[in-house]
């Protein structure tokens, strides 16, 4: 298993030297993920396109947002995983068979924005465990998310390799202060004071980590990396329970 995934981190690297230094980092204000180091990020694609991303929680599951995925057929994603730099073949891809999405769904500002993918053939990648207990979300606490999603709000660009971003939980009442929707029942927020690191639009789905398990996932925010506005996600523990 680990040959698998040493050959595409081999690709993933030249890539990685030969793209100029002054390359804009995407995710907002975050830095190219190095190989090997989220073996189970995945990306959706349709006809191609990266358009969001998750993450395996199982060789044949994958968990991303409800919005990602809520009214698309199932036959029209395609699965990435094991693939830093979306330009090239890396990895493996699988169609999805099945999707689900939590009961009650209807917009990310009103949370539940989770589901989870059945994929047709199982991904030889390292899955992401789900956190343990509901406290990992207290304010303060750093995470790291993942994604191919714009470099600022206004950026139509996107990047073809994974950037990750290092961002500190909200504690719920500052949040609930500056979300007038937010429920902490089943979204938290990430950011910083002065803004400037945030996930943005495509990055949604993609996993929220924190000591190597699933926290969250990229659901919605005002704009991205604004100053005293925190990006919102999924509290992912209300809905997946974490293995023994
Ligand atoms: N809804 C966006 C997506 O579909 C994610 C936005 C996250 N925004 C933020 N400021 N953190 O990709």
């Amino acid at each position: 298993m680990r040959g698998v995934r040493l050959l595409p981190a081999v690709l993933a690297l030249l890539v990685i030297t030969a793209t100029p230094v002054h390359a804009a980092p995407r995710i907002v204000g975050g830095v190219v993920a190095e190989a090997g180091e989220a073996p189970w990020v995945v990306a959706l694609t349709s006809s191609g396109d990266q358009f969001c991303g998750g993450a395996l929680l199982g060789p044949g599951q994958v968990v991303t947002a409800a919005h990602c995925v809520d009214g698309r057929p199932p036959a029209s994603i395609t699965v990435v995983g094991g693939r830093l730099d979306l330009r090239t073949g890396d990895g493996a891809t699988s169609a999805v068979s099945a999707h689900r999405v939590v009961d009650g769904y209807s917009t990310p500002s009103r949370g539940k924005d989770l589901a989870v993918l059945t994929l047709a053939e199982p991904m030889p990648y390292a899955p992401l465990p789900v956190a343990q207990s509901s406290g990992v979300y207290m304010g303060g606490s750093v995470g790291v998310v993942y994604g191919w999603g714009r470099q600022a709000e206004d950026d139509a660009v996107k990047s073809p390799l994974l950037h990750k971003a290092h961002i500190p939980i909200v504690p719920d009442a500052q949040c609930a202060a500056v979300h007038p929707r937010y429920d902490a029942v089943v979204m938290f927020c990430a950011g910083y004071p002065d803004g400037g690191i945030d996930s943005c639009v495509d990055d949604s789905g993609g996993p929220f980590v924190i000591d190597g398990r699933l926290v969250g996932i990229v659901s919605w925010g005002v704009g991205c990396a604004r100053p005293n506005l925190p990006g919102v996600y999924t509290r992912v523990t209300t809905y997946l329970s974490a293995a023994a």
